[in-house]
């Protein structure tokens, strides 16, 4: 089997809350490889590009609010099927009922805002992974 690649993205309120270093603790102890990593202040032209498939849904806007309140930090992260493997240490989106023992249900919870906020974002299939990471990394 190939070694994928996927997007993760450190969310401004993972970053805002000093849990970068945790985050990145938790995918280097799983076996997943760091393979580049910056810390990005995106515009909303490129939040419109990542987000594309979720415009006109209800939470577009507060998402997009939420994603320039701050910088986010955007790693390419590698290994086997790393792309499932991610998203299951990042756990459910909603940060309330993730599971404990995931990044979004050991760390994360509801704070009464607009915007959810849920620490992490992690592609979804391969070709997603690919787009987005052209997105953040060119
Ligand atoms: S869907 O419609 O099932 O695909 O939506 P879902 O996968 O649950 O969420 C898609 C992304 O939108 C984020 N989201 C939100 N952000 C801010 N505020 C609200 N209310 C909100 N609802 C959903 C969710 O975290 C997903 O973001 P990413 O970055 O892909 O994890």
């Amino acid at each position: 089997m190939a070694t994928e690649e996927t997007l993760v993205l450190v969310k401004p309120d993972g970053v805002a809350r000093g849990l970068t270093g945790e985050i990145l603790a938790r995918i280097e102890a799983k076996g997943y490889s760091l393979v580049d990593l910056r810390l990005v202040e995106p515009d909303r032209q490129r939040l419109e590009r990542h987000y594309a498939e979720h415009a006109g849904k209800p939470f577009y806007e507060p998402l997009l609010e939420f994603m320039m309140s701050g910088p986010s930090v955007a790693i390419r992260v590698a290994g086997e099927r790393v792309i499932e493997g991610f998203r299951s240490i990042a756990g459910t989106t909603d940060p309330t009922t993730a599971a404990p023992g995931t990044i979004r249900g050991d760390l994360g919870r509801d704070w009464g805002c607009r915007s959810q906020q849920n620490l992490v974002h992690g592609s979804d299939a391969p070709e997603s992974a690919a787009r987005e990471l052209s997105i953040w990394f060119g």
